[in-house]
């Protein structure tokens, strides 16, 4: 296996957030023989531990949980677009702020709870690395569809906490990475209901997009941080 192959020590721990969900397990299954992967969801199973990214409590508990541990790879790929009540937008009139503010508090407020408790706990000696699973949407000069305004707002809101952090963070410890990722479009139950146009070439299952982001986080470099690239390393204008 050649995933995180030279860029990472040969022993090391990663944490993933979301790991439940359709990207956050194959993420799981592709790092288990590579490093020592710790999960985090809502609802634990196995060895993972819980940890609710809407609840600043329990990521401040889990941080403290964990105080003393090092990590040289955290994955935030947990992420809202729709639900039982909640549906994309298609026009500005269909924008209700209840709704509009849980999408904001999953995609750019838990983000930034995740850089707040956990930027801590990435190391700082080495190559250590920090990623958020944003979306090709979120970027503002690439938007020729309009639509889905709370989701790409709240996309748009995780890059630019994304860039403010990997400031800060180039200041102190120029090793730390913090990005962006665009994981292609991905069979999993948030893109269930969106993926009807989508050609088989550039439908991804969970593995192989796993696959493509452990690929792009073992290339990334200090330059890199700050910014949101896509599945092939590719970077997404803002
Ligand atoms: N799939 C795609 O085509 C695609 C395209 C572009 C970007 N993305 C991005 O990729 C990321 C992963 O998406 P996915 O396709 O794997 O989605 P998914 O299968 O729906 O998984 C979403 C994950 O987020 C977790 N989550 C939601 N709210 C949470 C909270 N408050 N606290 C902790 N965890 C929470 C879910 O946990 P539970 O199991 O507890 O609900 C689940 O593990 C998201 O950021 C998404 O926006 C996906």
């Amino acid at each position: 296996m050649s995933i995180l192959a030279s860029s990472f020590p040969s022993q090391f721990r990663a944490l993933v957030f979301g790991a439940s969900g359709g990207i956050g397990t194959a993420l799981m299954a592709a790092l288990a023989p590579r490093c020592d992967v710790l999960g985090v969801a809502r609802n634990p199973t196995g060895d993972w531990v819980q940890g609710d990214i809407c609840d600043e409590a329990s990521l401040a508990g889990l941080a403290e949980q964990l105080k003393g541990e090092r990590f040289h790879l955290i994955i935030n790929a947990t992420g809202l677009l729709h639900d039982a009540e909640l549906h994309p937008e298609k026009a500005i009139r269909q924008i209700g702020a209840d709704k509009m503010a849980r999408v904001l508090a999953v995609n750019a407020i838990g983000p930034a709870m995740v850089l707040k408790y956990f930027l801590p706990l990435l190391a700082r000696e080495e190559k250590a690395v920090m990623a958020h699973l944003s979306a090709r949407v979120g970027s503002i000069s690439d938007n020729r569809m309009g639509g889905w305004t709370s989701y790409r707002a709240a996309k748009a809101a995780q890059n630019m906490i994304v860039k403010n952090a990997a400031i800060e963070t180039a200041r102190r410890h120029q090793q730390q990475i913090i990005l962006g990722l665009h994981p292609g479009t991905v069979e999993t139950d948030l893109s269930a209901p969106f993926r009807g146009g989508v050609a088989a070439e550039k439908l991804f299952t969970p593995a192989q997009s796993a696959g493509y982001l452990l690929d792009v986080i073992e290339a990334a470099t200090p330059q890199d941080s700050g910014h949101v690239l896509a599945w092939d390393g590719s970077q997404i204008p803002a």
